[in-house]
């Protein structure tokens, strides 16, 4: 089973819109995660910008396009790109999806989910052992969300929690995906995490979405401040183990007032330092 990894406490998605809030508000943002691809194939001048970033932050690579899911091996020449940059940062871990976003010949652009079944999930878990090994460093594979559940034999969390069985990695989870998986699919959020491995999980990602699409689907648009259906599973999966680093997700409708995604920076990590809640009850809350 994976070892507990280093306490990185509460980070920033670092993204180019938010180049001025990292610059000025720096004491407040203990860590930065980047999109991988923005920089693994890129000109000098981005991966300058990734090694100032990572002089004054930690940096964790998180991924988009690994593609694990997809028949086959994880292509070679990406493997080795992202085992350098990984050194050329020494990123404490490095993340990437439980999905897959491209077959043989086709580029989905979206992070689509796997038939959830038991061979799908050894495989998935041998991929993830080998890319680890490859890479060097601890991997953590992230739940995504979806919005047309297939009939498959395990449940999201069994399956989750199935690929844990067969490798070593951690998991990021993203209780934003989980509180909006939750509610379109109708399951309990407190249930999957009875099942899944909590103290595999090394990482959390904090989001707001989009409610009342479509009639009652709601949409991970990682485009509003944490709400407090999200807040309350972060103090739920604390309650249950204690999680090295969170992680404010913030991809679009940047706010022009930097104090929004800072009060959700500062809140996160007050939750972190909050004494490990044992027995469902935490200090100085019901
Ligand atoms: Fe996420």
């Amino acid at each position: 089973m994976g070892s507990r990894l280093r306490e990185l406490g509460s980070g920033l998605g670092y993204r180019a819109e938010l180049a001025g809030v990292v610059g000025e508000h720096a004491g407040r943002i203990d860590w930065l995660e980047v999109i991988t691809e923005h920089y693994l194939f890129a000109p000098a001048d981005l991966r300058e910008e990734l090694g100032e970033l990572a002089g004054r932050f930690p940096v964790v690579p998180h991924g988009v396009e690994m593609s694990i899911g997809s028949a086959g091996e994880v292509d070679g020449v990406y493997l080795d790109a992202l085992a350098a940059l990984v050194d050329e940062i020494d990123a404490p871990w490095f993340s990437d999806h439980l999905c897959f976003t491209r077959t043989e010949d086709v580029l989905l652009g979206l992070l689509a989910p796997l038939p959830r079944t038991r061979d799908v999930a050894r495989e998935l878990g041998r991929k993830a052992r080998r890319v680890q090994d490859a890479v060097g460093r601890p991997f953590l594979l992230e739940n995504i969300t979806y919005y047309v559940d297939l009939a498959t034999p395990l449940t999201e969390a069994q399956f989750i929690a199935e690929v844990m069985e067969h490798c070593d990695c951690h998991l990021l989870l993203d209780l934003a995906n989980l509180d909006i998986n939750a509610r379109n699919h109708g399951f309990d959020p407190l249930g999957f995490l009875d099942v899944i491995p909590v103290e595999r999980v090394a990482q959390v990602h904090l989001a707001g979405g989009i409610d009342g699409v479509a009639g009652e689907m709601s949409l991970d648009s990682h485009g509003a401040a944490v709400p407090e259906r999200v807040w309350e599973l972060l103090d739920e999966l604390l309650s249950r183990t204690a999680v090295p680093a969170t992680l404010i997700e913030r991809d679009q409708n940047f706010p022009d007032d930097p104090a929004e995604l800072l009060a959700d920076l500062d809140r996160a990590r007050a939750r972190l330092r909050r004494p490990l809640a044992r027995d469902g009850v935490a200090d100085g809350r019901a």
